[in-house]
């Protein structure tokens, strides 16, 4: 488990008066409305347990209510637990001190909201050198070190705008330029893009993954939409009600749905679009033919591979290794939509 980045074992949030006194209850297997009902608390997460390797996207998913916000919050402790640990980097964050969990946060993980979290009163500039400046450094030296960021995210010649001069897309890549510039491990992003119009969320997507490529972060990315998790997760967790119902490889999640629920959020995706080359190759393999980029979907790789005299492809990273190979029967086992078979007639509704 050495490269565990971040392990979140056996964690429960109750909201309430007395969350410790109910705590047996829910355990015990009590759900959240009974627990509502009953007792007068909110069950906010309910034995998450979750390990998230470093340098990944790592997405949480689930509908609004399902206890996202309150686990993210978690991992760099802006909510105490009721009960479980949080483990980063090998490190209990929940025995922290409070000079400890300040340069924790400051240094460690950073935080993207989905409200960009701006100050109005301060430029482009100003704002993404803000973590910075928080961490210690001078506003100059601080504007300096983060320009560079400012520019990798697409705003050069925007340095001193003020945030309500921009779109709702750049005031989002200014708080991605913030998080960046503290050079932060860790990316904790919380519905980050989700306030962002379609096209201009796919384009922010693409930013951050274009960084991810040459970065290597940790990110935890929460969203509610699944085209999202799909399009960036290397794992996604699904949250509903407060717990975590089905955990993984998101192209083993499309494959083999856990539940209803499950099946539900993934009938409708379009499976050509959304699987991608990395997720349904056969790794560290290489075939005589073409080479496709990992980032491709079925759709677009399904005319090369079909045209290649082997009927099949490379598949290779940013760097242009190849990282595995996939072939036309492949391709088509992954367009085609899985048995469900927790809910046969799911398939034809
Ligand atoms: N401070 C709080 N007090 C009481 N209940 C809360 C509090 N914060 C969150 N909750 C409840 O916990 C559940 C999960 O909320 P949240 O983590 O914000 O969900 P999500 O981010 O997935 O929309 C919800 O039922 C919400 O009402
Ligand atoms: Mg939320």
């Amino acid at each position: 488990m050495a490269d565990m980045k971040i392990q979140i074992k056996n964690l429960y949030k109750i909201f309430g008066q007395r969350p410790k006194s109910v705590l047996k209850h829910v355990q015990d297997g009590m759900s959240k409305t009974e627990l509502l009902e009953k007792h007068g608390h909110v069950l906010g997460l309910k034995d998450i347990n979750i390990d998230i390797p470093a340098k990944g996207v790592s997405v949480i998913m689930g509908l609004s209510g399902s206890g996202k916000s309150t686990l993210i919050r978690h991992i760099n402790r802006l909510i105490e637990p009721t009960a479980g640990e949080m483990i980063v980097d090998g490190e209990d964050v929940l025995a922290m001190g409070k000079n400890k969990l300040r340069d924790f946060r400051r240094h460690k993980a950073s935080m993207v909201f989905q409200k960009f979290g701006l100050h109005v009163h301060r430029t482009v500039a100003e704002n993404a050198a803000y973590g910075l400046v928080v961490q210690g450094v001078k506003l100059e030296e601080a504007k300096k070190q983060s320009q560079k960021w400012v520019e990798r995210v697409g705003l050069a010649g925007f340095e001193d705008h003020y945030p309500a001069q921009l779109s709702g897309g750049m005031q989002q890549r200014v708080g991605l330029a913030r998080a960046l510039a503290t050079d932060a491990e860790i990316l904790l992003m919380d519905e980050a893009f989700s306030a962002l119009d379609p096209l201009i969320r796919t384009d922010m997507q693409d930013v951050l993954l274009g960084l991810q490529d040459e970065l290597h972060k940790t990110i935890v990315f929460i969203t509610h939409d699944l085209d999202e998790a799909l399009r960036i997760g290397d794992s996604i967790a699904i949250l509903r009600d407060g717990a975590v119902i089905q955990q993984g490889d998101p192209q083993d999640i499309i494959m083999h749905p856990a539940d209803d629920y499950i099946v539900d959020f993934i009938q409708d995706i379009n499976r050509g679009r959304v699987i991608r080359l990395r997720t349904l190759m056969d790794k560290g393999t290489s075939v005589e033919g073409p080479s496709l980029d990992q980032s491709l979907n079925l759709e677009e790789a399904l005319q090369v591979v079909s045209n290649a005299p082997g009927k099949a492809a490379n598949v290779i990273d940013g760097s242009g290794a190849t990282i595995g190979s996939i072939n036309l029967e492949q391709v088509i086992a992954g367009l085609s939509r899985p048995d469900v078979v927790t809910n046969p007639e799911a398939r034809y509704r």
